[in-house]
């Protein structure tokens, strides 16, 4: 998905090589979300640098736009700039082909007097901008995003005093504005100011300076209602020193750095200090200081905006000496894992609590079902959690495709408890879907990965899964953390069930063993690449098994095609006579998951019955399986564990499959074609 990164350096000389430089290094960190083109806003490389605005943009990646930037041999790249503002998106197309002219930033017109970077969809774009042709404005790209400059330069050539502020503007536009947004403007009528703003799509600020802050708190302005005295009071306000809250520190007009992005991972290189934007703040930073107000005040608004300490390295965002972050995350499980369960399980007194949750315990346990929703691999750690939680909580579990769930106008009680399974914490279906159940009562529960995400704000309670940033767009290492997440909330809910203890004890056991277990698949990955050597010339392949290792299947499959765009399907092998069947022959490649549990024998039947036409498996089995070993097939043979965590176990073989692949056809493991890490629209 789209991603947004500027840069405000005041009174920090740069030379514009360096804020290229500095540009650019934020849009490659940004590059894991996915894209297909991307541009950057920089005052003019002219002489009259301030008084215009210079724009680069291409289609691809954004080495092509960094090759670009140098080739110009007019741009003095050694002339220091002492205060500059440069604003810098990658594009992933909804509205228009990918192209220069469709990405951003977009402008207001030719002469570029407003820029601006936008995530996230407008969707009562075509009325604006029917509007904004009917008043002259002439439109050249395809997107959605174009009426935002266009309506700012319409506001600011229409303004009412000759002192209007760059703030006001904005807020008027985003009163107009319906549909998703985080936005960041530039203009040539207030050189060296920032304004920021979102609603719906997630924006944080990072800020930089020698000195301490004298605060940790940014105080929210709020607007008068009345936008004349509101522009006349702002003036004033301005003009008495400090009497605006700001982030003030030791002592006025202090060399500050400023960097604005959709994710912390294109920040953490630069500070760890951040203030997240909540939906309409808008954040301007003027004179090297930042304010954040709001138009309206509604209930329930926080005062202030603290700033917080990113506790992320970037040590945990770069790729080491694996070739693909993808990989580095699969190789990464052991410690994921733990990180998960770190003091939240106690192994010497057999003990889960997940602090997140504590406080809503006894309101879960009156609940009459819990709902999972969730899309892509989140969907499957929901999937494959669902039969354990339904033995441990003895209440009717659903799991939900967001979107799907969304289409059904699904019925939802007050005496349901939905849990909302997301890495990002931003898809934008299963926001839509916490939003929609939160309206009906039901009590929220997020599962997810990235702290001050939009679903971890907006649920009633959570648990962090604490996997690390996962910057693969094909999730792995989150996979296998929401997996364990869920079933500790089961052993959570379980801990005063008598009938329940011999359970689980033998679960507990079963996680404390997991992460050497892990390990050991992990060892196996000559072999596991050596097949996917002869796997390489295959157009498809089926992943079967069912019970536990279901959501197995389900995941493999989608992490075979989202990565090696080769057609592969999870098949539920109790279906295996309803249809998939008819897909056997001797060319149709099969793995086959047979694990040690309850249903092994009915997994060995699917096995003859692929066999009986001439279908020539490859076994994903337990260790030792004398029943298997016998037979002259391909197998891996994994290590067994407890039977309802066996699917933390069996994924890991297909990730590495997928992975491997992937590298032998050559394609780019972490940003498959057409797809983002976090799905940011519906
Ligand atoms: C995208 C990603 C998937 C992910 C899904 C849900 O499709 O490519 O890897 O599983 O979104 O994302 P979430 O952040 O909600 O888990």
């Amino acid at each position: 998905m789209c991603g947004i990164f500027a840069y405000l350096n005041y009174r920090v000389p740069r030379s514009r090589r360096d804020i290229f430089q500095t540009l650019v290094k934020g849009l490659q960190r940004l590059e894991y979300r996915g894209y297909d083109s991307a541009g950057i806003a920089v005052d003019g490389t002219g002489k009259d640098q301030a008084a215009n605005i210079s724009l680069f943009k291409k289609r691809g990646k954004v080495k092509a736009l960094d090759e670009e930037l140098y080739k110009n041999e007019s741009i003095d790249l050694d002339a220091q700039l002492d205060t500059h503002f440069g604003i810098a998106h990658t594009r992933w197309a909804t509205h228009g082909e990918p192209s220069a002219v469709n990405s951003h930033p977009h402008r207001s017109d030719k002469n570029n007097e407003f820029v601006v970077i936008h995530n996230g969809i407008i969707t009562n774009y075509k009325e604006l901008k029917k509007f904004l042709v009917s008043k002259g404005y002439d439109f050249e790209s395809e997107t959605d995003t174009e009426v935002i400059p266009k309506l700012i330069k319409y506001l600011y050539d229409n303004r009412e005093n000759d002192f209007v502020s760059f703030s006001t503007l904005v807020d008027r536009v985003i009163q107009q504005l319906e549909g998703a947004f985080a936005l960041v403007f530039k203009s040539i009528h207030f050189p060296a100011e920032a304004v920021a703003t979102r609603r719906g799509s997630p924006l944080l600020i990072g800020v930089r300076s020698q000195y301490e802050f004298s605060t940790e708190q940014i105080p929210v302005q709020y607007n008068c209602s009345d936008s004349k005295k509101a522009a006349v009071e702002e003036k004033n306000c301005r003009n008495r020193q400090g009497s605006l809250n700001a982030l003030h520190s030791v002592h006025d007009g202090m060399a500050m750095e400023f960097y604005f992005a959709s994710d912390a991972s294109a920040i953490i290189e630069h500070t760890n200090k951040v203030i997240y934007l909540e939906d309409d703040d808008v954040a301007v930073v003027m004179e090297g200081k930042l304010y954040v107000h709001r138009v309206k005040r509604t209930a329930g608004d926080d005062p202030v905006r603290v700033i917080q300490t990113l506790q992320m390295e970037l040590q945990q965002i770069m790729k080491g000496n694996y070739k693909a972050f993808m990989q580095k995350e699969i190789f990464e499980q052991p410690e994921s894992v733990v990180n998960t369960m770190r003091g939240r399980i106690c192994f010497d007194r057999d003990t889960v609590v997940l602090g997140g949750l504590s406080d809503h315990l006894k309101e879960i346990k009156r609940c009459r079902r819990l709902i999972m929703i969730g899309c892509g691999t989140s969907y499957h750690a929901g999937v494959a959690t669902r039969q354990i939680l339904e033995e441990l909580t003895e209440l009717p579990v659903m799991v939900e495709l967001a979107s799907d769930f969304l289409d059904r106008i699904t019925p939802v009680f007050r005496d349901d408890v939905c849990f909302f399974i997301s890495q990002s914490g931003e898809t934008a279906d299963t926001l839509m879907a916490l939003r929609y159940c939160k309206k009906r009562g039901a009590l929220t529960v997020g599962i997810t990965n990235t702290v001050g995400s939009s679903i971890c704000r907006e649920t009633d309670c959570g648990v962090h899964i604490n996997a690390g940033p996962e910057v693969g767009v094909a999730s792995t290492k989150a996979y296998t953390s929401q997996f364990v997440s869920l079933i500790m909330f089961g052993l959570m809910m379980s801990e005063d069930r008598l009938s329940l203890q011999e359970r689980r004890l033998e679960i507990i056991n079963g996680l404390k063993k997991l992460p050497e277990l892990i390990k050991e698949v992990l060892a196996l990955d000559d072999k596991i690449k050596a097949l996917a050597d002869e796997l390489d010339h295959q157009r498809s392949l089926l992943v079967m098994g069912r019970g536990y290792n279901y959501a197995t299947c389900l995941e493999g499959a989608l992490k075979i095609k989202e990565i090696t765009y080769m057609h592969s399907e999870g098949i539920m092998a109790g279906e295996l006579k309803h249809g998939p069947l008819a897909l056997i022959d001797k060319d149709m490649p099969v793995i086959m998951i047979i694990m040690k549990d309850s249903c092994y024998q009915k997994c060995q039947n699917a096995l003859q019955q692929v066999t009986a036409r001439h279908g020539r498996p490859i076994i994903l089995c337990c260790k030792n399986d004398p029943e298997i070993s016998k037979m002259a097939y391909k197998t891996i043979e994994l290590p067994q564990t407890v039977d309802c965590l066996q699917g933390i176990l069996s994924v890991i073989p297909l990730q590495l499959i997928s992975f491997h692949l992937a590298v032998l056809r050559g394609y780019d493991v972490d940003c498959p074609r057409n797809l983002a890490k976090s799905v940011t629209v519906e």
